[in-house]
């Protein structure tokens, strides 16, 4: 039994509750926390999470009676603790006593104090206390009956240009390259006469007069995720020396850029995801399907927590609306049905003072008697009705890729043909076709096992090293399908250009050379028009490309390239490619997505579901759980089902109604069930 299966077991199926700030009010509050918890279904609190100035006030003095306390009452009350390492918010007392531990900025100027991330994470002090207090905290609880998971630190993140980074990025530096000839090639250095000839000469990629090294500044993303990593490692080894059957996690955040998580997932236990779909962006639903995706896939489709949500408006955007009645539930089931054992806030009770007084809560500032509240009691009960579902997950046969290492290249290092590439934005138009027909979709790293799917979308992979070229080569060899778009596999893993025409690494691939990569003039527009007799404009961008072993699937009808291909197909061994080399218009896009997805013979499991029904389904080897979701308030919808809906006990049998903002959870035989 893996920690996670433990903990599944223990909480009987789904985590339920949120963030909980004891230290920010008097024990009397405590009480009525846990008995308004408990009447909440609550079974699951993430707590001390920016404890440390209450836990130890002073350098070396510790205060755990009140944690004592507050862990004594939560276990009394039956609720599990999710155990936080408070290093997220070092004390004043450390940035006084160590100024050295707050970051410095690029431009040299380190930040102030009055927030939280403040450290270094490269900084020898700040990994020391942080150790020592983790280490306390691990000696006096590990053993608590109350503990059932330990929560890293919160959400990993700062960058720092201190003196500490430096030494510490030359330690990376001598690690991967060994000696300097290696690193002076790998960083292009004869250009612009930059070759290094002693390591102390190397510094982290400060603000430059104008233009950065971009090998160089790749390698500092690439460094400070490692960084970052180094400090949740030593903690996480700290409390597992205690104990070795609690599960670790830290919180992560969506289309995050500054840590590779392909990195960091393999390292804990469960993914954890803290993530604020904007209410008032009527697409956000669409991007945080991805973000389920992606966090399914990061531990290769095991189940993911979704540990931080907000029950109705954020405090921290210019505008803070709130999730209108349904909202909430809709987004918590939404979570669920692509793969989260958990539904946890941001944060039980809402708070009185500091930056974030208006951000809601379970328990709100007008108290029991409220909406949220009450529909928070809702979602509880309804967690509890799905418990069967908790420790399933999903197959997918499209899969896509999705690369930090990719979106650094592209959005990090300046000089390319165009300056204005967005990487998530690239990703979510790739993405967003399939979510909206219903296909089941995975996310891979360049690095992925491929053999599993029919078909690979690679949206825009600039930047691949040797190994994921040749995987993606592969798996098109070995009968799969690839759809790839326009500037990918153009520059190795130092961001310099292969060799041999565009694109190095996929020319054989795509079945064609490209001369020039011609980025548009402002409202540039030109006309494609496809073999079928199809036309569609395109816009932004266009490779100059010469068909090979190719064929022309669209070409340009007017422009300096009229007649040239556009879009093309190439067989490659067994597979079919499917090259797109220009930003089609939507619709024109979308088609051609959906039509390469069908032709290699997958079919979503649900066919002809209105846009605004969702539907992701879940399986154990006995049964199928279909969810369907209305992203609606004003629409509802009937879906052909047939099965046991688990939100209400009903049979249903041949159609399921919808209301606005409603949701059923179908629970049906697994068709290949033995
Ligand atoms: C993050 C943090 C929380 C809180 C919320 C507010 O996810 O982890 O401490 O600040 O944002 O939305």
């Amino acid at each position: 039994m893996t920690r996670m299966d433990a903990f599944r077991n223990r909480v009987g199926g789904f985590a339920f509750g949120g963030d909980y700030n004891p230290e920010q009010w008097d024990p009397a509050v405590w009480r009525e926390d846990v008995r308004l918890m408990r009447e909440a279904g609550v079974n699951t609190v993430s707590l001390g999470v920016f404890a440390w100035a209450s836990l130890e006030p002073e350098p070396g003095k510790y205060e755990f009676g009140w944690l004592d306390e507050v862990m004594d009452l939560l276990h009394a009350g039956g609720i599990s603790v999710n155990l936080a390492t408070p290093t997220a918010a070092p004390p004043v007392w450390l940035t006084h006593l160590h100024p050295e531990v707050f970051p410095v900025m690029a431009d040299g100027q380190p930040f102030g104090f009055g927030n939280r991330l403040h450290y270094d994470p490269s900084s020898p002090i700040y990994r020391e206390y942080a150790a020592r207090i983790t280490t306390r905290l691990a000696g006096r609880y590990s053993f608590h009956p109350a503990l059932a998971m330990w929560h890293i630190s919160n959400e990993y993140g700062p960058t720092a240009y201190n003196e500490a980074s430096s030494v510490a990025f030359r330690a990376w530096l001598r690690r991967k390259y060994g000696d300097l000839k290696t690193l002076n090639d790998a960083w292009t250095t004869h250009f612009w006469g930059q070759t290094y000839t002693d390591w102390d000469q190397i510094e982290v990629p400060n603000i430059p007069r104008t233009w950065m090294n971009p090998a160089r500044k790749l390698d500092f993303k690439r460094f400070t995720s490692d960084a970052l990593l180094e400090c949740f490692l030593a903690e996480r080894d700290i409390v597992r020396s205690f104990r070795d059957d609690i599960p670790v996690v830290t919180n992560f955040m969506r289309f995050f850029r500054h840590a590779d998580y392909w990195r960091w997932a393999p390292e804990e236990d469960a993914v954890a995801l803290d993530i604020y779909p904007d209410p008032a962006d009527p697409d956000s639903h669409v991007s945080a399907a991805f973000q389920y995706d992606l966090f399914r896939s990061l531990k290769g489709g095991q189940p993911w927590l979704l540990m931080e949500q907000a029950a109705s408006a954020v405090s921290q955007w210019r505008l803070n609306v709130v999730k209108e009645p349904g909202r909430m539930r809709l987004g918590s089931l939404q979570a669920v049905s692509r793969a989260a054992d958990s539904v946890m806030f941001f944060q039980w009770r809402a708070g009185r003072g500091g930056h974030e007084r208006f951000h809601s809560a379970m328990l709100p500032h007008s108290g029991p008697d409220s909406r949220t509240f009450k529909e928070v009691l809702d979602l509880g009960r309804e967690l509890r009705l799905l418990a069967p579902v908790a420790g399933t997950t999903s197959r997918s046969e499209v899969a896509i890729l999705f690369d930090w290492d990719g979106w650094w290249g592209l959005e990090e290092t300046a000089g390319l043909p165009r300056a204005d590439f967005s990487y998530p934005d690239t990703v979510m138009r790739h993405y967003t076709p399939l979510w909206e027909h219903h296909h089941p979709v995975d996310v891979v790293a360049s690095a992925s096992e491929l053999g599993a799917y029919k078909v690979l979308v690679v949206p825009n992979a600039y930047l691949i090293d040797d190994d994921g070229a040749e995987r993606i080569r592969a798996f098109a060899r070995d009968g799969g399908t690839v759809l790839m778009s326009f500037f990918s596999g153009v520059v190795d893993a130092c961001n310099r250009v292969r060799p041999d025409g565009y694109p190095g690494a996929f020319r054989e691939l795509i079945g064609a050379k490209i001369d020039e990569y011609w980025p548009a003039r402002p409202h540039e527009e030109f006309a494609v028009e496809f073999a079928d007799g199809r036309r569609a404009t395109a816009t932004w961008w266009r490779d100059d490309l010469h068909l090979e072993t190719g064929t022309a699937l669209a070409t340009y009808a007017d422009g300096l390239l009229r007649g040239r291909a556009a879009v093309v197909e190439n067989r490659y061994g067994a597979g079919r490619v499917v090259y797109i080399a220009t930003l089609l218009e939507r619709a024109a896009f979308d088609a051609l997505l959906l039509e390469t997805v069908a032709a290699a013979g997958v079919r979503a499991p649900f066919d002809g579901l209105p846009a605004h029904v969702e539907c992701a389904v879940r399986e154990s080897a006995a049964h199928e759980y279909v969810f369907l979701l209305n992203h609606s308030a004003e629409a509802g919808a009937s879906v052909p089902v047939t099965g046991t809906d688990l939100l209400t006990g009903r049979e249903v049998t041949g159609e399921v109604e919808l209301a606005p903002l409603g949701a059923a959870v179908i629970q049906r035989p697994h068709p290949q069930a033995p």
